[in-house]
């Protein structure tokens, strides 16, 4: 059991102690502009000034000081370090918290809001300034074709095919800050469980959309669920 694989995913929950806003829940970062208005391709096409505004917003709020990795972002490097088998990071956020805190084998399934993209040339690049529906792409010179690099509704998530690799035939499956709402990532679960015998745990503050379908749940805040349940998993690693 201690070589066995372990995949985590995590969501905005794990990054609200950091002191960003999650999606739904109360005063979640989409109150006031429905998520169609600012999370969609179509929304971009509509009024792209608004979308721009809206992820400038977010990308200043990331970069401000007080916003740090929390004890859960921590827990989760110092796993990766330790633990001694293999350990695949997913997380659906696009905060740079996870990096901040030390993780390295991470995939960004909804991308990250510190990378933008040309939609002309396909060039991405990293971004921590505000842009601007007029702004030019550095590579090709056109002008009004950047986005931010983040997959939006009905877009195609990162990664699917090496996250459904790793999900196959794990030992451990963790959730973290996740509502289970947004699939393909809330039927992960599901897919660990169809492929074999997996322990499949969710950390979450309240029972998210997919609670059922976890043999194991942990309640209440990550800072204080994360770090306990890894120090759990290396005690136990290192008396084998
Ligand atoms: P979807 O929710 O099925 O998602 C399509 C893909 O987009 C998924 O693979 C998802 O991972 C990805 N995705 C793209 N951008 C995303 C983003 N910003 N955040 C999260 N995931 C993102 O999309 P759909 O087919 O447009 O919607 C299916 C149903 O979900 C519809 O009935 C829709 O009304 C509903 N919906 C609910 C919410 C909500 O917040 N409760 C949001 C959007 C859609
Ligand atoms: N500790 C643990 N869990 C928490 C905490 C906390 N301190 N605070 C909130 N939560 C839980 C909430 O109870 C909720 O179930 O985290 C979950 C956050 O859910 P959402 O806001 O829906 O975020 P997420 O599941 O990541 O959203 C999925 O939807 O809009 C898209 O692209 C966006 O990637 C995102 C996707
Ligand atoms: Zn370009």
């Amino acid at each position: 059991m201690a070589a066995d694989r372990i995949v985590v995913l995590t969501g905005a929950g794990i990054s609200a102690e950091s002191g960003l806003a999650t999606f739904r829940g109360p005063g979640g970062l989409w109150e006031g502009h429905r998520l169609e208005e600012v999370a969609t391709p179509e929304a971009f096409r509509r009024d792209p000034g608004l979308v721009h505004r809206f992820y400038n917003a977010r990308r200043r709020r990331l970069l401000e000081r007080d916003v740090q990795p929390n004890p859960a972002h921590r827990a989760l490097a110092r796993l990766e370090a330790e633990w001694p088998g293999e350990v695949v990071l997913v997380t659906q956020n696009i905060d740079d918290l996870h990096e901040r805190a030390g993780s390295r084998r991470l995939l960004h399934m909804h991308g990250e809001l510190l990378r933008i993209r040309c939609e002309a040339c396909g060039q991405r690049r990293s971004c921590r300034e505000d842009i601007d529906c007029t702004d030019a792409c550095i590579a090709c010179g056109s002008a009004g074709t950047l986005r931010p690099d983040v997959v939006w509704f009905g877009e195609m998530p990162h990664g699917l095919e090496r996250i459904y690799e790793a999900l196959s035939g794990c030992g451990l499956f963790l959730a973290v800050g996740t509502s289970g709402q947004v699939y393909p990532a809330a039927g992960f679960v599901e897919a660990v469980r169809a492929s074999g015998a997996a322990r499949t745990i969710e950390l979450n503050l309240e029972p998210s959309a997919v609670s059922r379908c976890f043999a194991e749940r942990r309640t209440g805040p990550a800072a204080r669920t994360v770090p306990a349940l890894v120090d759990e998993l290396l005690e136990s690693a290192a008396r084998q």
